[in-house]
């Protein structure tokens, strides 16, 4: 494996399952120090401890937590050069507006949206001090795309995600910070398996607008952030990076 994030010190919320805990395992296979940071400490540690990081348990959607995080990676490591803001939620109580109540609309954005406004003003300090650094918050490639499967607090949330890290990368470019926006297309999780084995109807009325037919696997994602976090990207920031199997580029796929 390259080494391109040697001697580099990286977060990951979220670390402890799916894209968080395949991009931890790559961030640690190319050299990098990884904080594990999740709600649940038996995932959270069990990732922690299989790269050889830290794992310190946070809710992300509360502001004390999320800067001790931060100030807790900086004090154990010196200083922090990569922050991907990872952690998201999609609950089954978040659907179509007319059935979605305000107490669903307003935790999915706390979990997916305000957790990466806090990330990013606890983590942007600390790259000001160290005079650069890479942030990736993870939106989604329905922050692009519209879908009839509503889940509309999701798709907002994920719509200000990718619109706030654009306005942070523009701002903080000539301080050597890159901010960009990770959009996956649909990746194969053990849920989205369960989902799609027991409704092949579901699974299929999906797969049809993919290009490549299939998928995206949690380290194919994870590939696209550690080329994110690493100089390999030194010349993108505010950007929209979408990893979706070509879905956002097509009209017509191939049968
Ligand atoms: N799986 C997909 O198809 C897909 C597609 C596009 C975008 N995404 C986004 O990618 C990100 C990761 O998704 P995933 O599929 O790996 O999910 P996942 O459920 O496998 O992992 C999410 C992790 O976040 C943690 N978490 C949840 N709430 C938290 C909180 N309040 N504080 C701290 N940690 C918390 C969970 O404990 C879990 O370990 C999310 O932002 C999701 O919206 C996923």
């Amino acid at each position: 494996m390259v080494q391109r994030l040697e001697g580099r010190v990286a977060v990951v919320t979220g670390g402890g399952s799916g894209i968080g805990l395949a991009t931890a395992r790559r961030f640690a296979s190319e050299g990098a120090k990884v904080v594990v940071a999740d709600l649940d400490p038996a995932t959270g540690k069990a990732a922690a401890d299989e790269v050889g990081g830290l794992f310190v348990q946070v809710d992300v959607t509360d502001e004390e937590q999320v800067k001790a995080l931060f100030q807790t990676t900086v004090d154990t490591y010196g200083k922090l050069d990569v922050a991907f803001n990872n952690a998201g939620i999609s609950p089954p109580d978040d659907d179509s507006i007319l059935t979605t109540g305000i107490e669903a609309w307003e935790r999915v954005q706390k979990v997916n949206l305000t957790s990466a406004y806090l990330c990013c003003k606890y983590a942007l300090p600390h790259m000001q001090a160290n005079g650069k650094g890479s942030i990736i918050n993870t939106a989604s490639f329905v922050a692009t795309m519209g879908a009839a499967t509503s889940q509309i607090s999701y798709t907002a949330s994920k719509g200000g995600v990718l619109a706030m890290s654009r306005e942070l990368g523009v701002q903080f470019a000539r301080e050597g910070i890159r901010v960009n926006a990770l959009s996956p297309g649909p990746v194969n999780t053990p849920l989205l398996r369960e989902l799609f084995a027991k409704d092949p109807e579901r699974a299929a009325r999906r797969l049809v607008h993919v290009p490549l037919g299939r998928f995206a696997e949690p380290e194919e994602i994870a590939a696209a952030v550690a080329f994110l976090a690493s100089d390999d990207s030194s010349f993108m920031t505010a950007s929209n990076f979408l990893v979706d199997g070509g879905i956002a580029g097509a009209y017509v796929t191939p049968l």
